[in-house]
């Protein structure tokens, strides 16, 4: 996780084009998502199998959010920064 958040940093901090920037720093924190997302599936299935199934289902709606949350940034992506950012590598 830290190298992850490291490398959301990097595109912080990096100079030239914001859009550029910004689709980088989408791509990061969607690999933070998945991260997380890596660790809660797993979780809940593990809970399940015990009979856990209060917390296999807190980790079930931990999960979406997560889901949902990468979507989001999918969204943002796709509709705005990614499209500018495109236009502006390709001059
Ligand atoms: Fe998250």
């Amino acid at each position: 996780m830290k190298g992850l958040v490291k490398e959301g940093e990097q595109f912080i901090k990096a100079k030239g084009q914001p859009d550029v920037r910004d689709a980088g720093l989408i791509g990061a924190a969607q690999r933070v998502e998945h991260y997380e997302m890596a660790g809660y599936g797993p979780a809940r299935t593990l809970a399940k199998s015990l009979g856990l199934n209060d917390v296999a289902e807190a980790l079930q709606k931990t999960l979406e959010e997560e889901q949902a949350a990468d979507e989001k940034l999918t969204t943002v992506a796709e509709s705005d920064v990614n499209v500018t950012a495109a236009k502006v590598a390709a001059k």
